[in-house]
This record gives C-alpha cells, structure tokens and sequence, in this order.
C-alpha cells in the first residue's frame, strides 16, 4: 500500500470529467486501499475521491463514523459509480477538501438522498442518507465531475474562509 500524492487546486487534472469503473480487479481493490490509506494519511478526511490523486475514474471513498461529534452514517464506505437517484430538502454547511487545503467554504446541499453505487466487488448497494454524511457524499461525487467546492459557493467573497490548522476531521 501507499500514500498517493493529492492534487490541490488549481490542478488542471482536478477538473477532468472520470469515467465509469469497468473492471472489479485485484488491480482496483489496490487502488482502493491506496486511496484509503491516502485518506487516512496527513490530516485525515471524511472524504477522497479518485480524481484528487490523478485517477479520473468513477471511485469514492466516505467515512463519516469518526466525528468528534456523532452523526447518522453507514460508516466506511468505498462507493464506484455511484449516483444520486433522489434528492430532498437543502442546508448550508461548511465544507473542506483535501485538494484545497487552505480554505473551507459554505455550500448549500440536499438534506437527504437516495444513493445507487457499486461495492468494490461491483455489487450494487443502495443508501439513504441523510445530514453530514449525505453532504460528504455529494461533496466527492462533484470531484467525479470536476467541480470543487468553490464551484459551488454563493460568493467566493463571503463564503470562502482561509484555515488556521487543518484539524483532524474538520
Ligand atoms: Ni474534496
């Protein structure tokens, strides 16, 4: 296994379109547990997905069961091809990403989704989910389509903040 090096903004790479996973090899699965341990690596995330280490294919991981402060989740979750089939409802949160990783921005998502993936064994699995976890979520689904959070703010004026620290779990 290994650390991959993540791609921080404004990397051409991290606004390429990925295209969906095929082939459920031992070759992914090792890709996966890189991307895994690059998640864990430096300041943690509850988030990564493929494309913020130069991989432009349809792979995310989520894990939101390690919050200092508890929120509804499914726990580890690597998520291939994933889809959103249903929306509802809209809040603005704070968000950060490892790709901009000296800024958080607020970025307004739904509430609750219906989501359709993959497992790794290129299963289908489905979830609803619904607060944090949710917004975690859609917030890597947007790597898949080149977007980052500071497509997704309002204004970069208002609602684009520069970090101290990069706190664990932040
Ligand atoms: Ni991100």
């Amino acid at each position: 296994m290994a650390v991959l090096p993540i791609l921080t903004y404004p990397d051409e790479r991290l606004k390429r379109f990925s295209e969906p996973v095929e082939r459920f090899d031992a070759e992914l699965a090792a890709f996966i547990a890189d991307l895994e341990q690059t998640r864990l690596a430096g300041p943690g995330a509850v988030g990564i997905a493929a494309p913020q280490v130069g991989r432009a294919q349809r792979i995310v991981i989520v894990d939101v069961s390690k919050m200092k402060r508890p929120v509804p989740n499914h726990g580890y979750l690597v998520l291939i091809n994933p889809e959103i089939t249903h929306w509802e409802g809209h809040e603005p949160g704070r968000e950060g990403c490892l790709s901009v990783p000296d800024f958080t921005g607020n970025v307004i998502r739904a509430t609750r989704i219906h989501l359709k993936a993959q497992n790794p064994q290129g299963e289908t699995v489905e979830f609803d989910m619904e607060g944090f976890e949710a917004r975690a979520v859609q917030h890597e689904m947007d790597h898949l389509d080149g977007l980052l959070f500071l497509d997704r703010v309002v204004s970069r004026r208002t609602d684009v903040f520069r970090r101290k620290v990069y706190e664990k779990n932040s």
